[in-house]
């Protein structure tokens, strides 16, 4: 049983349960968060109107429960709104913990090369025929921050049918997607046999490519292994080593840029580790062959930012950080480029090595994600384990 007790002034309710619990709501709040017809829209939830035609002088005049609704009377606007209390309860803010920075969300979990024996994987087919299927594989990509999917055509081109599976592809100056394999004349370093050190994609662009697909198309050469690390685990780890430097990299910008071909000068000023205002790990930007100089650090800071910066790169190449696997032919891993580095390890002449790459958006891939398990929660039935 739910009772509501309201504050003399009007200015905020209490709902209380059974044991006792306490679960408090501003008069602004809830009047902003009506749904009632006049407030949202029937048809597509959109607010109708802006917060200034909500009187500043808002008050609860009062507020009973029954049959598992709370029904709200406003002034001055004489107003009664009726609201679900499993929604309030669902979006209650009265029990937000002070959290200290570095914390990462629920909906995510960080790892290490203990991950090896369980790389999350999905099927072609089956994620292409069975919503099911592409909701689970889905759900790894969100928890996980990557995952393989087997079972592709061989042929150029398949990795849009990846991405058209959950979203839209970013078109860049290397085009709707691009070539991965040796050149002649490489303008740019992926494009080589050389080993590269993990790093995330584009550092320079704002915002950067927030997903990336890279499929096999043909991988005989020896070596080339693909691998990848979590560079949320590497910034906790940094934090827990050197919270000194993990304040650092996360309160003063890098600068990132490239200008390696004809046309093209991309820069972007941002930090190595960014965090939300409330301490959460928002994202990674890690990039050796892209980064400039550096000139958004205090004189008296540069060695010890340099320091934190360097240490940074040892946790990202500590093998105990890594998962890798050989992509074949018809193989491609998905990546959510702000959070996991990824990298190829060298290969030699013998042999070839081709893989075609792309950008997909991470709000697609989320919305197509959500709105599957929408469906799944109407359906009645279990959410995805992962
Ligand atoms: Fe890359």
């Amino acid at each position: 049983m739910v009772k509501v007790d309201v504050q003399p002034d009007g200015s905020m309710l209490a709902l209380r349960d059974a044991r006792g619990e306490s679960l408090r709501f501003h008069a602004i709040w809830l009047r902003d968060n009506a749904w009632d017809a006049a407030t949202r829209a029937p048809g597509n939830g959109q607010r109708l109107i802006a917060l200034r035609d909500i009187p500043p002088d808002t008050r609860i005049l009062s507020a009973v429960v029954h049959s598992g609704l709370l029904t709200v009377h406003f002034a001055p606007e004489d107003k009664r709104v009726d609201y679900d209390i499993a929604w309030l309860r669902a979006h209650a803010y009265d029990r937000v913990a002070p959290r200290t920075s570095g914390w990462t969300s629920d909906s995510i979990t960080t790892w290490d090369r203990g991950l090896m024996d369980a790389v999350p994987i999905g099927d072609f087919g089956a994620v292409q025929r069975d919503p099911a299927a592409l909701r689970a594989w889905l759900a790894q990509v969100r928890r996980y921050g990557f995952a393989k999917l087997a079972g592709g055509p061989v042929e150029p081109g398949a990795l849009l049918q990846v991405a058209a599976l959950f979203g839209f592809v970013r078109e860049t100056n290397y085009g709707v997607y691009f070539e991965v394999r040796t050149e002649v004349n490489p303008t740019n370093l992926a494009y080589t046999g050389l080993g590269l050190q993990a790093h995330t994609d584009n550092p320079y662009r704002d915002p950067v490519p927030t997903m990336q697909i890279l499929y096999c198309l043909e991988n005989s050469a020896e070596g080339g292994e693909s691998m990848v690390v979590d560079g949320f685990r590497a910034a906790q780890r940094l934090k827990a080593e050197n919270p000194a430097g993990f304040d650092l990299l996360t309160q003063h910008c890098a600068r990132y840029e490239y200008a390696g071909e004809a046309g093209v000068c991309l820069r972007a000023r941002r930090p190595m580790i960014e965090l939300a205002p409330d301490g959460e790990i928002v994202a990674i930007r890690f990039n050796n062959r892209s980064t400039a100089a550096i000139t958004d650090v205090p004189f008296d800071r540069m060695a010890d930012y340099y320091a934190a910066y360097r240490r940074l790169g040892e946790i990202i190449d500590d093998p105990a950080m890594e998962v890798s696997f050989k992509l074949e032919p018809g193989e491609c891993f998905i990546v959510d480029n702000t959070r996991i580095l990824h990298a190829r390890k060298g290969y030699c002449g013998t042999g070839k090595r081709w893989l075609q790459g792309c950008y997909p958006d991470k709000d697609g891939l989320l919305s197509t994600l959500a709105a599957l398990e929408r469906q799944q929660r109407q359906a009645g039935q279990q959410p995805a384990a992962a």
